[in-house]
């Protein structure tokens, strides 16, 4: 069976993006993938500085890069700060990318975000996808931007637009279909 992990790039309470990384997580277990919904606050690490390197990298660094390895499907939901990435997501993958082996190479990412403007992430998605390819990753094509996000869902969490359900399923078939387990 195929593994799947689901990530927030925000981690408060209320989350649209966790909305977001939860519903991904349905989708691909009716989809037959074993999924896990990770908690990136469940993953503390310090502002990245090389100072910290090699004595005080955190544990957390190195537990995450090994279930990244181990998964053959990785969802990123990622709000949009200022027209780029969340602070949270900028720092955990700065601190994947010095794991050895590289828990990027070769690993088959999804990404959305939803946001609070109309524009739905998109820039966001757009330095995230570019990010996860420069550094080995396949990020499977298509940008999942959902905004805004007070109209996004209905009460169980599935997205009002039928467009955006169709881009999920597309998302949810091209990722099952290009991973590797
Ligand atoms: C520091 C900060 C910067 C933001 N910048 C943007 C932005 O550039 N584009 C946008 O659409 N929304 C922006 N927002 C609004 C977020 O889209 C909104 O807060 C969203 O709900 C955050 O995702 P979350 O609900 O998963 O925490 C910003 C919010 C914060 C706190």
């Amino acid at each position: 069976m195929k593994k799947a992990l689901t990530l927030s790039g925000s981690i408060r309470a209320g989350s649209q993006n966790r909305r977001l990384q939860m519903l991904m997580g349905r989708r691909l277990r009716a989809a037959g993938v074993e999924v896990s919904d990770l908690d990136l606050g469940d993953f503390p690490m310090p502002v990245f500085n090389e100072d910290l390197e090699p004595d005080q990298v955190p544990e957390a660094a190195g537990a995450l890069a090994q279930k990244w390895r181990d998964a053959d499907i990785i969802f990123i939901a990622t709000p949009e700060y200022n027209g780029g990435l969340p602070p949270l997501l900028v720092n955990v993958i700065t601190w994947l990318s010095r794991q050895k082996p590289s828990p990027f190479r070769n690993a088959v990412f999804g990404i959305g975000g939803v946001s609070s403007g109309k524009y739905g992430t998109i820039w966001a998605l757009s330095h995230l996808q570019d990010s996860l390819g420069k550094m080995g990753g396949l990020v499977a094509p298509g940008l999942l931007g959902i905004g805004p996000a007070d109209a996004a869902f209905d009460e169980k969490g599935d997205p009002v637009e039928p467009a955006i359900n169709r881009k999920i399923e597309t998302l949810v078939t091209d990722l099952v279909r290009i991973s590797r387990g």
